[in-house]
């Protein structure tokens, strides 16, 4: 009987096993999708759905091949197929910080279905009994908690778990395994950087962190810990744990504040402890040659001080690697994007950045060519190549065509878990243009991650910002105004109660 009652089992519920069909849509669905696909969706990932197309190879990571099967963010198991609403979802939210747009609100909820439906026409296996993936039970996420002993457990499993090895011990994606990581198509891959949790590609509600390290990415090194993080407090307690590491927006900015003080600006942490940091974005160079697709900086962290004479900066940015041997200069010849060059440190290329400034007063919104510069319009570059102790002035007239003034400017540079932090510090004089009280200074930043293979014009770079240099008089104005202010305050008291006194006396006598 022991022996049967498998047997019998088998016997009952096979044909309910052959009765739940794969969701693979109808006929008029997927030819619905293709339409769409062969519009929207071919020219990055491939009329046959292989990524072999026009955009590929110029984009990181890689449109997704999907003949291979491979999908990202799935709510099954590790290794298996996502559902139809695992993909309907990606189409819809796109994938932050990655070329793939989110496609709600564009096309349809028909489109997108029809979509899923044609990209699992690319994998046969879909058709099979893997067709019917096994899905991991996401629970509702309990609210957040931010218990220090709670906290403290996720801490914890974090470490026990190796997830430092890849995203590094406080999460910014610098662990000591993240630069030898390469994806199943050959590609070096980035570990998330935690603290930035708005570039999480399958976007960053608790649950989806919690699916994250539960399912695993396929086709990259992140793992899936279903098997090993077994009970429900500590996988919430994980959640939360990375949840603490990030704010939830960048709260991107425009404007440094720049305070300024009379005497030396000695450049250290002291000088800085009190100015407020604007965040910027960071994005790659692919207007001229020397494009850089996916840069790997993607924001700059700015703070500044001034005296009479001069203005020191602070500048802060996550980089998983420091680049401190080799070379690299705005100038560095870079070849037309070649799409066989490998992606990582191939010439020995170092981290470098640089703060760039109009040389002379710009007229309304004038601002100089963002391509350091032109003829016309001459920028002046606070530029420094972190595999050297200094620091110098430059002036670009256009890439190629960049001078130097022969003017060092002061210099620290530190690396520490994932930042850099480094500070310039220079005249408020640049040729004829003097950097004035109250005034906005527009300003910009270029970062090279030597990692990436970057220099010359392959570089990161921001938009036209401003600094604004804060009146000098206010801090010392507000304390003799605030005296004053208090000095008539208790005069005035006095005075009233003084008539008070008096008229109370005169009504009892
Ligand atoms: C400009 C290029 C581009 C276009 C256009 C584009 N994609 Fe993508 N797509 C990407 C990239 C790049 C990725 C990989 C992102 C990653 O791996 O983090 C991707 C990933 C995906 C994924 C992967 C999900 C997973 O779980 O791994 C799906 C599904 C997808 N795209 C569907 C579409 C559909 C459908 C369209 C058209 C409506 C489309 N894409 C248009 C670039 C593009
Ligand atoms: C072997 C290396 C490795 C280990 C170990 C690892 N990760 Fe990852 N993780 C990655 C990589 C690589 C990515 C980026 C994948 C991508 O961008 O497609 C990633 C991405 C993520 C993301 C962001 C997902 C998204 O939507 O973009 C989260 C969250 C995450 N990991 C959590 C964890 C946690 C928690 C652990 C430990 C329990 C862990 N990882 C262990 C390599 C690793």
């Amino acid at each position: 009987m022991r022996t049967l009652l498998p047997l019998l089992l088998i016997w009952f519920a096979y044909p309910a096993m052959a009765m739940q069909e794969n969701d693979l849509g109808t006929e008029v669905q997927r030819a619905e999708g293709k339409e769409v696909y062969d519009i929207k969706c071919a020219h990055c990932h491939g009329y046959e759905g292989d990524a072999n197309a026009v955009a590929t190879s110029y984009l990181r990571p890689a449109p997704r091949d999907f003949t291979s099967g491979n999908y990202k963010f799935r709510s099954t198991e590790s290794g298996e197929l996502p559902t139809t609403e695992d993909i309907k979802r990606s189409i819809r939210l796109g994938m932050p910080y990655t070329s793939m747009p989110p496609w709600d609100g564009i096309l349809s909820e028909n489109e997108i279905t029809g979509l899923a439906y044609y990209l699992k026409t690319f994998e046969p296996a879909f058709e099979g009994p893997y067709g019917n993936p096994t899905i991991v039970d996401i629970p509702k996420a309990p609210s957040y908690s931010d218990d220090p002993v709670h906290l403290a457990r996720g801490r914890e499993i974090f470490e026990a778990n190796q997830c430092t090895d890849c995203h590094g011990i406080n999460g910014r994606g610098n662990g000591p395994s993240a630069p030898e990581l390469v994806d199943d198509w050959g590609f070096p891959i980035r570990p998330a950087d935690m603290t930035k949790r708005w570039t999480f590609r399958a976007s960053a509600t608790r649950e989806d962190v919690y699916r994250t390290f539960m399912t695993g990415l396929n086709g990259t090194p992140m793992p899936s810990y279903l098997q090993t993080i077994n009970e429900e407090e500590d996988r919430w307690a994980l959640v939360d744990y990375v949840w603490s590491l990030s704010r939830d927006e960048p709260d991107y900015g425009t404007v440094v504040s720049v305070r300024g003080q009379t005497g030396e600006l000695e450049l250290g942490d002291e000088l800085f402890a009190d100015a407020t940091g604007t965040y910027f974005p960071i994005v790659g160079q692919i207007i001229e040659p020397g494009r850089a697709f996916y840069p790997g900086v993607n924001g700059i962290r700015v703070k500044g001080v001034y005296n009479e004479s001069e203005i020191a900066i602070e500048l802060q940015w996550h980089d998983m690697t420091a680049e401190t041997e080799g070379r690299n200069h705005p100038d560095t010849d870079v070849p037309v994007f070649d799409a066989t060059e490998p992606d990582t440190l191939t010439g020995g290329w170092s981290d470098a950045v640089a703060v760039l400034l109009p040389s002379r007063t710009p007229e309304g919104l004038e601002r100089p060519y963002f391509m350091f510069g032109d003829s016309k319009f001459p920028m002046t570059i606070w530029y420094t190549d972190l595999a050297t102790d200094s620091a110098v002035v430059l002036t670009g007239q256009g890439a190629g065509r960049i001078t130097d003034n022969g003017v060092e400017l002061e210099r620290t540079a530190a690396y520490e878990d994932g930042v850099w932090t480094v500070r310039l510090k220079g005249s408020r004089t640049l040729g004829d243009y003097r950097m004035q009280e109250s005034a906005f200074v527009p300003i910009s930043f270029t970062a090279w991650d030597g990692f990436n293979a970057e220099r010359g014009n392959k570089r990161g770079l921001s938009a036209w910002y401003h600094l604004y240099l804060e009146p000098m008089e206010t801090e010392s104005a507000a304390l003799p105004m605030a005296k004053w202010f208090l000095i008539v305050l208790v005069a005035e008291v006095a005075i009233v109660g003084l008539v008070r006194f008096r008229a109370r006396r005169r009504k009892k006598t």
